[in-house]
């Protein structure tokens, strides 16, 4: 028998309001800041295979099983697991898995927010024309400045984290509903006018080639960063697809849906990528810049061309939408947990965990000025030091935290969400809530989250800590 709770919080009104929510939580900063500059990173095209196979093998079956786990449990993800792992005989310490990913979660948002920042602050000086004709030069300049200023940067953090939890605060169900069906679709169509404008640039091809050619001796460099991407891109190991799935109509087929939303998102990454190397190269750039990628190059592109001005700012308006319906998918497994145990306001809890996050995204904000040499993670001569100031190699304070999330805590949570859903559920569960007649296709699926997946995640996480 399909579940027959009900979630306290409400219910998308269809199908498609889910595909819209999980698109709008994986299509974000990951997507247009974070792939092209891993890709550029790692050596292009090897990095874009290794990213395909990381999403297909194993981040698609770990978002069937968040959203299946969801849905069949119809509450945040700590009570999700919980309950299931009781009505299944298992051990309610399986919710522990997604509490971790709710701290994971939380963590995320606290640089994302800062990164999405740069956008608010990209959107007025795209519309003030402040990049009219500006060289690469120029622009690496004004993104130096920019990230420079830790006050400019608090002020634009601290805005995005407002936007983040008004939203958050008046229920995503009925909010979100209406700007995704609007923003979404016109963020396809800006990327598609900027891919146009990349091609007019003499270097299309060589971008291409830089994203598509495959390189066998480079493959084994990047794949922990695939993996690591693959998870982030989705939006998954930390619950918030599964706590969407929990909102989820009754009767949808699961596996489409799912199917859809990966297929969105690998394509806004693909697109961007070619959109964007070509004007790198056509501006004689580095493409691997690293973080400032897409905020020294699109300013270039945009200064030169055409009703730049009014494309660029859209264009960053788009980037902070997309960034925007990402972040609330971060708030919203702890604020639904919290609403649940302690019976709170949404508003009150909400308002709670956004401060938690601003607190520790100030790490971030200082990592890029004052508080860069403060290294965590420092392997030296001597051995490990989890922190030392002006330490050679290490990570910074964001590196730290994008490192512990997207390598270790994204993982281990995706782990946890596959073996649950493969060996704890019922197999029986499984295939009522996919809902897949063809048994060949089934058991397709269920081999991919029973064994694939796991076995993909454990095997890239050893070696990972082998390094
Ligand atoms: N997928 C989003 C992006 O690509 C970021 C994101 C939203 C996310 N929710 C998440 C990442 C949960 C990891 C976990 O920008």
């Amino acid at each position: 028998m399909v579940s027959d709770k009900v979630s306290i919080h409400g219910t998308w009104a269809s199908r498609w309001v889910f595909i819209l929510a999980a698109t709008g939580s994986a299509v974000g900063l990951g997507n247009i800041w974070k792939f092209p500059y891993m890709t550029g990173m790692y050596g292009g095209g090897a990095f874009v295979i290794m990213y395909l196979v990381c999403i297909f093998m194993v981040g698609l079956p770990i978002m069937l099983a968040e959203t299946l786990i969801g849905r069949r449990g119809r509450q945040s993800p700590v009570n999700a697991l919980r309950t299931l792992a009781l009505e299944s005989g298992a051990s309610p310490r399986w919710s522990w898995a997604a509490l971790m990913g709710m701290v994971a979660a939380l963590l995320i948002l606290s640089f994302y927010s800062v990164i999405a920042g740069w956008s608010l602050d990209y959107i007025i000086a795209m519309g003030d024309g402040q990049f009219e004709g500006i060289s690469a030069e120029g622009a690496g300049a004004a993104f130096g400045t920019l990230t420079a200023d830790p006050w400019r940067l608090t002020l634009w953090h601290t805005l995005f984290m407002l936007l983040t939890g008004v939203v958050i605060a008046r229920g995503v169900v009925a909010g979100l509903e209406r700007s995704l069906r609007i923003m979404m679709p016109l963020l396809f169509v800006l990327l598609l006018v900027l891919l146009g404008y990349s091609m007019t640039t003499g270097h299309f091809m060589q971008g291409f080639h830089f994203l598509f050619d495959f390189q066998p001796d480079k493959l084994l460099d990047g794949v922990l960063a695939a993996m690591g991407h693959a998870f982030f891109t989705l939006s998954v190991g930390v619950g918030s697809i599964m706590v969407y799935g929990a909102y989820m109509p009754k009767r949808a087929s699961i596996g489409s849906t799912v199917l859809a939303v990966g297929i969105l998102d690998t394509l806004v990454a693909l697109t961007a990528g070619l959109a964007l190397f070509p004007i790198v190269f056509a501006a004689g750039m580095e493409p691997g810049a690293g973080p400032g990628l897409m905020f020294v190059t699109l300013p270039v592109a945009f200064g030169n061309i055409a009703f730049g001005q009014v494309m660029g700012t859209l264009f960053f308006i788009l980037v902070l939408v997309a960034a925007w319906t990402s972040s609330i998918s971060m708030l919203e497994p702890a604020v639904a947990y919290l609403v649940e145990r302690t019976r709170r306001s949404r508003v009150q809890v909400t308002s709670v965990l956004a401060l938690l996050c601003w607190v520790v995204g100030m790490g971030t904000v200082l990592s890029f000025n004052v508080g860069a040499e403060a290294k965590f993670f420092v392997f030296t001569a001597d051995g490990f030091q989890l922190f030392q100031w002006g330490a050679e190699g290490g990570r910074n304070f964001f590196d730290s935290i994008d490192y512990l999330t997207s390598r270790i805590l994204l993982p281990l949570g995706g782990l946890a969400f596959v073996l649950f859903a493969g060996w704890v559920l019922k197999r029986e569960a499984v295939r009522e809530e996919l809902a897949i007649n063809n048994p060949l296709l089934f058991g397709l699926l269920y081999w991919l989250i029973r064994v694939v997946a796991p076995l993909g995640i454990l095997i890239v996480f050893v070696a990972e800590l082998m390094k």
